[in-house]
């Protein structure tokens, strides 16, 4: 791996020799990889190239069907996203991460319901509690709108995205993944994710962020990781290359 002398090498999340099928299609030829701590390094690659698998067995998604995935250097073998979220890394996707028809308050807890005990001794959502909080999780993302209550379906891309960043700050995530954020956003929107997260590293995230944007990419990563066909064909910090070598590889 590709770190400058004197960074000590921290894994936060490493894979060994990850392989996927998909009913005949080899998604994942052997994958491995470090993601050092409090970097963020560029996913990208054609479609098709694997980079959904890769973050879908990251983020509890798929299994793989073959190697290892490590979390702070214990191996680790996920049931499900929540199994994920629990280990601190947090997916944001390309579309909706968010329930259009449910209120931005509830989107910022959703699986994580504050409850508090009723009278009959039955758990009820604590309300008052979400509202507040998640008007503090926006404003800590800089995000201003209208009221916790508003319906996400009311919302513009940017603001959706926003919602889903908000949330995975909130709760602290160690590691937030983006896939395709920056699709379908205006070019202020997407200016913002850029700055979003080129500020992770400082506030102690790790980020993966796949991209099919070069310039997205080499505006806030740290590194860049390219694949082709299943495999990993080039690994490099981003000052030591370029776009055009990035694209030649592809
Ligand atoms: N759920 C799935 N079922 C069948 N094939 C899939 C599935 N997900 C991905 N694939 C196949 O695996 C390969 C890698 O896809 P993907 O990881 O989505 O690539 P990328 O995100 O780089 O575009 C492609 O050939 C794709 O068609
Ligand atoms: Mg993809």
């Amino acid at each position: 791996m590709d770190v400058a002398p004197g960074i000590p090498v921290d894994p936060v999340i490493s894979v060994r020799n990850l392989h996927k099928w998909f009913a005949g299609v080899h998604a994942l030829r052997g994958v491995s990889l470090d993601f050092a701590r409090n970097r963020a390094v560029g996913l990208v690659g054609d479609n098709g190239a694997g980079k959904s698998t890769l973050i879908s067995i990251l983020a509890g998604l798929y299994s793989p069907d073959e190697g290892e995935v490590y979390v702070e250097g214990r191996p680790v073998r996920m049931r499900g996203p929540r199994d994920a979220m629990e280990l601190g890394i947090e997916t944001i996707y390309q579309y909706d991460s968010l329930v259009p028809s449910m209120s931005i308050a509830r989107n910022l807890f959703i699986g994580r319901e504050p409850v508090r005990a009723s009278l009959f001794g039955v758990g009820i959502l604590d309300e008052r509690r979400m509202r507040s909080e998640t008007v503090a999780a926006l404003s800590a993302v800089d995000l201003h709108l209208r009221s916790p209550d508003a319906v996400v379906a009311e919302l513009s891309g940017g603001q959706r995205q926003g919602v889903a960043i908000a949330r995975a700050m909130h709760f602290k995530s160690k590691v937030l993944i983006l896939d395709e954020p920056t699709n379908h956003l205006s070019v202020k929107e997407t200016n913002k994710v850029i700055d979003f997260v080129r500020s992770l590293g400082g506030q102690g995230v790790t980020s993966i962020f796949v991209s099919h944007n070069m310039h997205h990419v080499f505006a806030c990563c740290d590194r860049v990781v390219a694949m082709a066909h299943g495999r990993v064909v080039l690994d490099r910090n981003i000052g030591e290359t370029s776009i055009e070598e990035v694209y030649d590889v592809l």
